[in-house]
């Protein structure tokens, strides 16, 4: 098996006495989309936060290529490779799409006011920032208004300025969400070409694209992990069917 290049050990956060993570144990490789499934309130986008660093965990160890980086910051993990999306639309809608992604790829940078005065680091930004549109399928719409692309636009978006920072690991909450079949079916292309060179966290409600795009599936409900393998081990397992899919399968008409 390939070296992990992120990997979580027993990561547990409380909300006072809720464990909305207890002793998840994650591993992410380059080349492989990791799809994290589970009921509303399961802890999805707790287990995000943490890995990003946004949110701190109450106990656990989350290592970057065998680095420990639990103690990181958000800004600090984004500079050594780790890009995350957020479960809403997040974007400067006033600004054009390159804009965004600019500054984005200056985020990464250790002092970003530097840019004003620095040509070369410049350019530099610049480059990232168009190569991060063309790679999310936005080459043409560079110096579109980001408020005016369409939602389906707006998800590659974010995606564009997590790739403008050059991450590594890309940790994904509902990129498919609000999407149409077009949109959607678009997103899991870009998916697909996305996990060839990097490692990728998925978080989706969406069964059709996660069985479409997942090399590796974890299900999580009330804070454990209940089952964790490859998809057909997850689409075989009585307990993930009883706990998850059987329900999300009536309710939203999801094939499984
Ligand atoms: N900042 C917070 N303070 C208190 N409780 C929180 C906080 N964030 C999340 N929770 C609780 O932790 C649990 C897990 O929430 P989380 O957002 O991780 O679920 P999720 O799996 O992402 O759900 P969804 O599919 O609805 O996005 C829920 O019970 C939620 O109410
Ligand atoms: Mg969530």
């Amino acid at each position: 098996m390939a070296e992990p290049v992120l990997e979580a050990t027993g990561l547990t956060r409380h909300f006072g006495g809720l464990a909305a993570n207890l002793d998840v144990h994650l591993s992410l490789e380059t080349g492989v989309l990791h799809a994290l499934l589970g009921p509303n309130g399961a802890g999805k986008s707790t287990c995000i936060n943490m890995l990003s660093g946004d949110l701190p965990p109450t106990r656990g160890t989350i290592r970057y290529r065998g680095r420990d980086i639990t103690r990181l910051t958000a800004h600090q993990r984004s500079r050594v490779g780790i890009g995350r999306s957020y479960q809403r639309t997040n974007i400067f809608a006033q600004f054009t799409a390159l804009e965004n992604c600019r500054l984005a790829a200056q985020s990464r940078n250790q002092r970003p006011w530097r840019i004003f005065t620095d040509a070369l680091r410049f350019t530099d930004t610049l480059e990232r920032a168009r190569a991060a549109l063309v790679e999310a399928g936005l080459g043409a719409r560079e110096n579109v208004i980001a408020g005016t692309l369409s939602h389906g636009e707006q998800r590659q978006l974010e995606i564009a300025m997590v790739l403008a920072t050059d991450a590594q690991v890309l940790l994904l909450d509902e990129p498919l969400a609000g999407m149409g079949s077009d949109e959607s079916a678009q997103m899991v292309d870009l998916l697909k070409r996305l996990k060839q060179s990097r490692a990728i966290l998925l978080v989706e409600h969406d069964m059709d694209a996660v069985f479409a795009v997942a090399d590796r599936i974890t299900v999580m409900v009330n804070g454990v992990v209940l089952e964790s393998g490859p998809p057909e081990q997850i689409r075989a397992s009585r307990e993930v069917q009883e706990a998850y899919l059987g329900e999300n399968a009536e309710e939203e008409g999801a094939h499984v």
